[in-house]
């Protein structure tokens, strides 16, 4: 079976609320558990500093997210879990990226956006309150994602923009240095419930209407009590339809429960009720996970040992594809370099890969490419004409790899794209460097 690489974040900058468990976090940790898939969980920490300034709730957010997901279910021999800043490839990347990221590109990203607009509409300067790390923030994303080659990114929709991100700077890295990235897809799950909050709206940080995931139970019992219902009275029909009340239910119920409740809704059960109801199912399915929770933030140490353990995990994957990358962008060892490509006829001619333009016995006209050992990395279909032949020739010496796309239909299929993109980079540097 071919391994499904799924991989998500979480920002270090809070306290995990019941919305982030339904939404992200019991999914995933269930996702974790398909043979077939191979899962990535991260503490996007490195994300965390773009907003929060204080270094105490930064490793404060750090160790209750992960105690969170550990208390949770998720298995860390199974999955790699590690902390995004313990990997140093990734701002390596983050770097590489950057240069691939057009800034028309990020002048469109979201969260960047609404800044701007803030700033507008209150009659501001456009760039008041924005960092570069702000307009930074969906390539340090893209870097995580595209590290790890993961097919599958599962998120919330307001994420999906910065997938469609990752998947623009990894085209254009892999038009430019070879297929070494994977080019991944948003994993929106219809089915994962949106928790209303305490006020009916999405539950969110940013409404402040949230019920922390772990808190006592006192708590959740009191939370509950307060939310917003209609003032219809006890034995008066109730409707389930934009009830958050029972909403909330229905993420934790099985279908037969939910099912029993819409009946009760039906038959009038007073409000008091329900949320008593609703307050003992969600504990049931809490309580023990608190135990472990709370375990857990009692004991630090181990919850570092996992992380490192994750770290060292996630490294064997990232060290070595970083050095492949730079192996492709030309961040190389000097020992085996080629000669200056500008020295006619010195040993540099010998080395570039060469174009062969020949007619064959059928009367058509053809052409490849052969590296300087006289491996084929390119050959051309037939042509009637060497005309046409020569102008994709000469497009080619000057290593223009748009030939490939544009032409593909005129080409055999390319076997090692990666020598190919090479080959075609040393042909261009060599045009740009030769004498005009
Ligand atoms: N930006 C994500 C959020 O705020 C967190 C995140 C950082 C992430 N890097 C990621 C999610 C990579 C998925 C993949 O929710």
């Amino acid at each position: 079976m071919k391994p499904l690489r799924v991989l998500t974040g979480i920002t270090t900058s809070g306290t995990p609320h019941l919305g982030n468990y339904v939404g992200a976090i019991r999914p995933s940790v269930r996702a974790s558990l398909r043979p077939e898939v191979q899962s990535f969980y991260f503490l996007a920490d490195y994300h965390a500093l773009i907003k929060v300034g204080e270094p105490e709730r930064i490793q404060r957010s750090t160790l209750e997210i992960a105690a969170t997901w550990l208390a949770a279910g998720l298995d860390p021999d199974r999955v790699t879990f590690y902390r995004q800043s313990d990997i140093p490839e990734i701002p390596e990347l983050t770097w590489f990226l950057t240069c691939m990221a057009g800034k028309g590109l990020l002048n469109r990203a979201h969260a960047y956006k609404a800044q701007v607009d803030k700033n507008l509409a209150a009659g501001a300067d456009p760039d008041n309150d924005v960092s570069a790390g702000l307009f930074m923030y969906p390539v340090l994303m893209a870097a995580d994602i595209l590290m790890f080659r993961a097919h599958q990114v599962p998120v919330g929709r307001d994420q999906i923009q910065h997938i469609e991100m990752a998947r623009d700077m990894a085209a254009s890295f892999n038009h430019l240095y070879g297929p070494h990235l994977v080019l991944p897809e948003a994993a929106i799950e219809d089915n994962v419930a949106t928790l209303p909050g305490l006020d009916g709206r999405k539950m969110s940080k940013s409404y402040d209407n949230t019920i922390a995931l772990f808190g006592p139970a006192t708590v959740l019992r009191k939370q509950i009590a307060a939310m917003v219902t209609d003032s219809r009275k006890p034995g008066e029909p109730k409707s389930t339809e934009g009830s958050a009340l029972f909403d909330m239910y229905r993420a934790f119920a099985s279908a037969e429960e939910t099912r029993a409740m819409e009946q009760a809704y039906a038959q009038g059960i007073a409000w008091a009720d329900a949320k008593q109801v609703l307050f003992e199912r969600i504990d049931r399915e809490i309580a023990p996970m608190r135990q472990t929770y709370e375990q857990l933030m009692a004991d630090p140490g181990r919850i570092e040992e996992i992380l490192r353990a994750g770290a060292d995990k996630a490294r064997q994957i990232a060290s070595p594809f970083m050095q492949t990358l730079r192996q492709a962008v030309g961040l190389r060892s000097l020992r085996h370099s080629a000669a200056p490509a500008d020295r006619a006829g010195g040993p540099a001619k010998a080395s570039l890969p060469s174009l062969k333009q020949y007619r064959h016995d059928d009367g058509k006209f053809y052409f490849k490419l052969i590296d300087s050992d006289g491996q084929v990395l390119l050959q051309s279909l037939a042509f009637d004409s060497p005309r046409s032949a020569g102008e994709l020739v000469a497009r080619l010496k000057q290593g223009d790899a748009a030939v490939l796309d544009s032409h593909g239909d005129h080409l055999e299929p390319v076997s090692d794209p990666s020598r190919l993109a090479q080959a075609l980079l040393a042909l261009r540097r060599a045009a740009d460097s030769a004498p005009a």
